[in-house]
């Protein structure tokens, strides 16, 4: 259903956006003005099965008097960069939850979803601005969220702002100030004058929470991702699997295991469990230097080759090494993950582990729930809590994991049937048939 947001937004194609708030948050968009000729045949929309291509809407006046000339390259044209990131679910999820009581529990200074959810989350944790009690984060400022607290439990850190707007706007992933913000200093723009908050040279790396070992809460790097570190700072597990879990795991809780957008964990081949005695690989071809930029936003030659703001995985990549592919599915990869992650889901939920529901004793998963959405499925926990083993919670973790997070295998092929391969075998404690053999 997320995936259809960006669609509506799409749709529209008002002109203005209004002046920019104080705090980054985007200002009220101008009253349209009276309807004017036909514009001109749009230019080619951000490549991509989703991108927008068209003719121009009626035009319509900014709240801002309207836009010279200079506004428009990169960002204000048709097919420019506001008008990508609109298509974008990073705004879909934003005007969706606008006025709504939820997205306030997303800022709720108590809680951690702030650190990903708020618009100023990001350039606060890099300033170490999260809150803690009994302990401090290690390595805050590469990106990492849990600690250790006085009894030497891994806590995860709080939102350490006071926003009360959920947004992935342009302020939280770029600095913005008054010398490069063409609407306060009344310049052009100039290429390369948006840098982002995180740190993002070759050399950096964004930390997962996945630690070394049990007691110890020292993250690790993903991997050098250059841009892209800066995905890995929201789009990873808020667990550290390593900690979260121990040799008996009661089930208490239906968001047991990674919360949504563990991409980075598959992405990276490290974050999931791994089970003792296996060894895990990587399809390497997939972690070019700038890592989930590489897919997620190539250059638009149609925008001055400046980077596309839709965020979306895009076909014309692929195509650059799967010559003629013509969809994501290229050699039947995410059909045979699908597969995978039917027989895991299928096996877990024989045991009782999955339901759709949030209440104890919520029913495991009907006929019709089974072989498909799986991002949709929740840990089914009993009144009187069930306890799992260490590898059958690892398998249940990898379930999620690969679910909320692998793009059906496309985000790291190998390591992905990996991780279902080892999953499935401990469960059924037979040789898995989604593949023929383990990869
Ligand atoms: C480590 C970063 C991080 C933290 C912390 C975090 N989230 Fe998220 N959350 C994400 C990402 C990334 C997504 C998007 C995943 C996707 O759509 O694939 C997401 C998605 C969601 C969604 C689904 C949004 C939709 O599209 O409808 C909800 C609801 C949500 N988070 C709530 C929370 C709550 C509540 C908390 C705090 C208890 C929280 N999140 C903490 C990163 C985080
Ligand atoms: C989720 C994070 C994210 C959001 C939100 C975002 N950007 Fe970006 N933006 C990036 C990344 C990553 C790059 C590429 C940076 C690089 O390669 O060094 C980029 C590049 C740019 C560039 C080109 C930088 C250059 O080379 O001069 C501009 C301009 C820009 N963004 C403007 C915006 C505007 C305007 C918005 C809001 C409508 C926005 N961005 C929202 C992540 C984001
Ligand atoms: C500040 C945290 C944050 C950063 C940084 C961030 N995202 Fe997101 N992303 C989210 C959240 C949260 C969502 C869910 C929608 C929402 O609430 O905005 C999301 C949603 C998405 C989606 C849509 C997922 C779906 O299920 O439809 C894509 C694709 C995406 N992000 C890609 C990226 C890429 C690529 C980058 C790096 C350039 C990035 N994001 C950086 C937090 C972030
Ligand atoms: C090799 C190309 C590639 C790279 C690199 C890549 N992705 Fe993806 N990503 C994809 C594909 C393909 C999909 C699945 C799209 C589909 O099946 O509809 C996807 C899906 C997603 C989604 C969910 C979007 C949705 O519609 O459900 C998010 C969020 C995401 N990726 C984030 C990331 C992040 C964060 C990184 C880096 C850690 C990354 N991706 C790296 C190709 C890539
Ligand atoms: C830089 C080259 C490169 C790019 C770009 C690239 N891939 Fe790949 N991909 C490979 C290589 C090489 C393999 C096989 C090696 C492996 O699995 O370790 C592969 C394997 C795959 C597989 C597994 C196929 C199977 O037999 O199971 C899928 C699925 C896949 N890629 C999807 C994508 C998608 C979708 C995109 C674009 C969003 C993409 N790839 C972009 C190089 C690339």
């Amino acid at each position: 259903m997320r995936a259809h947001l960006g669609w509506l937004i799409a749709g529209t194609m008002l002109i203005g956006l209004g002046c920019e708030g104080p705090a980054g948050v985007p200002g009220n968009q101008g009253t349209q003005g009276p309807t004017g000729p036909t514009g001109p045949t749009g230019p080619v929309g951000p490549a991509g099965p989703t991108g927008p291509t068209g003719p121009a809407g009626p035009g319509g006046s900014g709240g801002d008097g309207g836009l010279t000339a200079s506004c428009m390259a990169p960002c204000h044209g048709f097919g420019g960069i506001i008008q990508q990131w609109k298509s974008s679910t990073h705004y879909a999820v934003y005007v969706r939850e606008l006025g709504g009581e939820e997205a306030l529990t997303w800022t709720d200074p108590t809680r951690g979803c702030g650190n990903c959810h708020a618009i100023d989350g990001v350039e606060l944790r890099k300033a170490g601005k999260v809150g803690t009690v009994g302990g401090t984060v290690a390595k805050v400022a590469s990106g990492q969220l849990n600690y250790k607290d006085s009894t030497n439990k891994a806590k995860e850190s709080t939102y350490g702002g006071s926003s009360k707007v959920a947004s992935v706007y342009c302020s939280t992933c770029h600095k913005i100030d008054a010398a490069n913000d063409p609407h306060k200093s009344g310049k052009n723009y100039t290429k390369g004058a948006f840098a982002l908050h995180v740190p993002a040279s070759s050399n950096d790396e964004a930390i997962l929470e996945k630690s070394s070992a049990a007691g110890t809460v020292d993250g690790q790097g993903a991997g050098k991702f250059g841009a892209g570190n800066l995905c890995v700072w929201c789009h990873k597990s808020n667990k550290d699997v390593t900690n979260y879990i121990g040799a008996q795991n009661a089930l208490t809780s239906a968001y047991w295991g990674p919360h949504e957008g563990p991409h980075a964990e598959t992405y990276s081949a490290k974050g999931g469990y791994h089970f003792a005695g296996k060894s895990y690989g990587s399809s390497t071809a997939h972690l070019g230097a700038d890592g989930c930029i590489g897919c997620h936003m190539p250059t638009v030659a149609a925008n001055s080759s400046y980077v596309d703001h839709s965020f979306r995985a895009n076909l014309g990549v692929c195509q650059k090494c799967h010559a003629g592919a013509t969809s994501f599915d290229v050699s039947g990869g995410q059909t045979a993950v699908v597969k995978g992650l039917s027989e895991l889901q299928a096996a877990l939920n024989t045991a009782g582990y999955l339901t759709r529901g949030t209440a104890a004793g919520s029913p495991a998963l009907g006929a019709s729930e089974l072989g498909k959405s799986f991002e949709l499925d929740k840990v089914r926990f009993l009144a009187t809590p069930v306890s799992v083993n260490a590898d059958t919670a690892g398998a249940l973790y990898n379930y999620l994991l690969v679910a909320r997070g692998g793009a059906k295998g496309a985000h790291n092929p190998k390591y992905v049937k990996q991780l279902l391969w080892d999953s499935i075998l401990l469960l059924t404690a037979a040789n898995p048939t989604f593949i023929a053999a383990r990869p």
